[in-house]
């Protein structure tokens, strides 16, 4: 099956204003893509997404969260619910960002919460797994990337709904991209556990994104490789060069 390529721009927390944040769409403008041919889906900071939505939809790309609560709604500070973000026609969020397991304690169990909700809900979930350095330097990569999906597989009834993003925590804002081969070997890996755990159709039909240091340079390699349907970008989509990935997939 041939999979429509994704990329994913993940703007963490920046940048410092909106007025940046206006800028850097408004740069993207100059470079058009063909969005039969790739999605390309935004995940500004929950303060600027209302304010760029907008112009980014009006370039052909999709809006989503970096995060969403895993309860309903209610007294629940800090939070928005997947009913939120569909109610705001806001069509992705991130679950299971590296940052969010690592710095904020999400684990396997809160991540299979909120895919729940997200499922429920019908929004489109781009959900982040891979391994530490360690973990990869003890062999333990398929090991985590299994167990890590393994948390959310019974919650999925649709899985036209997600997209994988392999991200290898070494690799993520360090500079230290995965070789082409070390992405392709892991995403041939996550792709074979799907088809074990879910069903050979799942397995051929769900895109997965690599993340950790795509640049405009390293991704036309890494995109020829056939497991790999896109990236997930974080400090390279706060660029006007960002296009040059989006184009280099498409
Ligand atoms: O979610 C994207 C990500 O964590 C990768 O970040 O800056 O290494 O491209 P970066």
């Amino acid at each position: 099956m041939s999979r429509k390529p994704i990329v994913g721009g993940n703007w963490k927390c920046n940048p410092a204003k909106l007025a940046d944040a206006k800028a850097l769409v408004e740069a993207w403008k100059e470079k058009g893509f063909d969005k039969e041919k790739v999605d390309v889906v935004i995940a500004p900071t929950a303060l600027h997404l209302g304010h760029v939505k907008t112009p980014l939809e009006g370039l052909g790309m999709a809006v989503c969260a970096q995060n969403v609560g895993k309860n309903d709604m209610g007294a629940f500070t800090g939070e928005w619910t997947a009913a939120h973000l569909q109610d705001m026609e806001v069509g992705y969020t991130l679950i299971g960002h590296s940052e969010r397991r690592s710095k904020y304690g999400e684990t396997d169990e809160d991540t299979a919460l909120k895919v729940e909700k997200c499922q429920e809900a019908g929004l489109k979930v781009i959900f982040c797994i891979g391994e530490l350095l360690e973990e990869r330097e003890s062999g333990k990569t398929d090991e985590v990337n299994k167990r890590q999906l393994a948390a959310i597989i019974p919650k999925v009834k649709n899985w036209d709904l997600i997209v994988i993003a392999y991200e290898p925590v070494w690799a993520i804002g360090t500079g230290k991209v995965a070789t082409p081969d070390q992405a392709e070997e892991t995403q041939a890996a996550i792709r074979a556990y799907l088809k074990e755990a879910v069903s050979a159709e799942v397995a051929d039909k769900v895109r997965i994104q690599y993340g950790g240091s795509v640049t405009p340079e390293n991704c036309k390699e890494l995109i020829t490789k056939p497991n790999i349907d896109g990236f997930l970008v974080g400090g390279a989509s706060l660029k006007p060069s960002f296009m040059e990935i989006v184009t280099a997939v498409q």
